[in-house]
């Protein structure tokens, strides 16, 4: 089979480019190994900046945004006895959206369905092919056990930190940048109203932890614990006692509602980039190319910006002939991946309890001045609502 854009991974990054193609007039085929129900079942990030929120909307994907999605005005920065709200559309006029990855999925699902563009879901072997030439391709055997060759113009490799696209870059042209940390994130979904109405990250000297949410009804909640550490010792009792205390449960009167929880994981956390982000015909975009913490909820955005350049590049490329943008797109994505990959290691950094008591008083002082200082709060309002696509 041929199509002009062979898309690997359907995840916001693959999904999203598909939708944008389409709406210029490109034909892609989209490949993923995991089965559909699989995807939308998956519980990541919840997070949407202004401008993801600003291109969905553009592209017609944005209705259940505006109606069921929160508009959040900023966030909660706390430490013990205090809590401060950072507002983002005082300080720099963007609001931020609490919108499950999973509601952005099923959307992007169905205006692919409605599009009527090939799709392969429970795809297995996915192999490309001859990403330097002319002819690059991508092979697999799809659902029914039957093999499948598709021959593109180009592919795209959105298939996030584990797929075959970035280990088809040779490693003589590739180079990676890589942080560890030594802590994971537990993050359970519970059904309860959430206990606040803007998301609260806090420090505490036992370890971060943040109260998010996904509806009206149902709260996302999060626990820094050790990297090495297992689900099996923490109890859902554990699990809201230790969240009561470090999110200040009893303090100025505030209280943590409990309720059943309905999904628990630990989620280690590290800070990565490959770069190019094109190699041949092969663009990688969203997680293929790059990982970050969640402290800052960039992950999702971040593959809704560089598909956001990308759809640009391959419309200007295939479409009208012009190959400049093609030819940018690894340096243009790479610098807002940068911006991001700081943001969110400072926000880990300034947040994360290390052991180290003098780091503490660092991160305590950061706190203090980013709660009071206008400067402070506004650049860390800039980087979480989103810098303009286009950055
Ligand atoms: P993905 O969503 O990873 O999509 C890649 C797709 O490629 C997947 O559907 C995958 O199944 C598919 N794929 C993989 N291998 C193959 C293959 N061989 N062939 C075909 N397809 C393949 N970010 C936040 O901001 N906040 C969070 O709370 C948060 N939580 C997260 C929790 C987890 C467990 C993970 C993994 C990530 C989380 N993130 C979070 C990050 C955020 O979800 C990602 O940045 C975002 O999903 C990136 O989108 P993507 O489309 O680039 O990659
Ligand atoms: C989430 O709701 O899952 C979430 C929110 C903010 C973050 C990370 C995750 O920084």
């Amino acid at each position: 089979m041929r199509t002009r854009v062979a898309i690997i991974g359907a995840g916001p990054a693959g999904l999203l480019l598909s939708h944008l193609l389409d709406l210029e007039g490109i034909d892609s085929v989209l490949i993923e190994n995991r089965s559909s129900g699989y995807v939308l079942g998956r519980i990541r990030a919840g997070v949407l900046e202004s401008s993801s929120v600003d291109l969905l909307t553009e592209v017609g994907v944005g209705q259940r945004i505006a109606q069921e999605g929160m508009e959040h005005r900023g966030i909660y920065l706390q430490w013990p006895e205090e809590r401060h709200h950072i507002d983002f559309v005082d300080h720099v006029g963007r609001s931020v959206w609490i919108y499950g990855q999973t509601e952005v999925t099923k959307d992007l699902m169905a205006a692919r369905a409605a599009a009527g563009q090939q799709s392969y879901y429970s795809a297995a072997d996915v192999v490309l092919h001859d990403i330097e030439s002319d002819r690059p391709s991508v092979t697999f055997t799809d659902a029914d056990g039957h093999e499948q060759l598709v021959q593109a113009d180009v592919i795209a490799g959105c298939d996030g930190s584990h797929g075959p696209s970035r280990q088809s870059i040779p490693s003589n042209v590739q180079s990676t940048w890589e942080r560890v940390y030594p802590y994971a994130w537990l993050g359970v979904l519970a059904d309860v109203p959430p206990s606040t109405d803007e998301l609260i990250y806090a420090w505490h000297p036992a370890g971060f932890a943040l109260h998010s949410m996904r509806s009206e009804n149902v709260s996302r909640l999060y626990l820094q614990v050790a990297r090495e550490d297992d689900l099996a010792n923490w109890s859902d009792d554990r699990i809201w006692d230790s969240l009561a205390a470090r999110l200040g449960h009893g303090q100025n009167g505030w209280k943590l509602n409990p309720g059943p929880i309905t999904e628990k994981s630990i989620l280690p956390m590290r800070s990565f980039v490959s770069t190019p982000m094109r190699h041949g015909k092969l663009f990688l975009a969203g997680d293929a190319a790059h990982t970050v913490p969640p402290t800052g909820a960039k992950g999702l955005n971040l593959a809704v910006a560089d598909v956001a350049v990308l759809s640009r590049a391959l419309v200007a490329w295939l479409r009208d002939g012009s190959s400049e943008l093609a030819d940018a797109y690894s340096d243009t994505a790479l610098r807002r991946v940068w911006r991001c990959t700081h943001f969110s290691w400072w926000m880990t950094s300034m947040l994360h309890a290390s052991g180290d008591d003098f780091e503490a008083q660092l991160q305590l002082a950061q706190l203090r001045w980013v709660a009071s200082s206008h400067a402070g709060a506004a650049g860390l309002a800039e980087n979480y609502a989103g810098l303009p696509i286009g950055y």
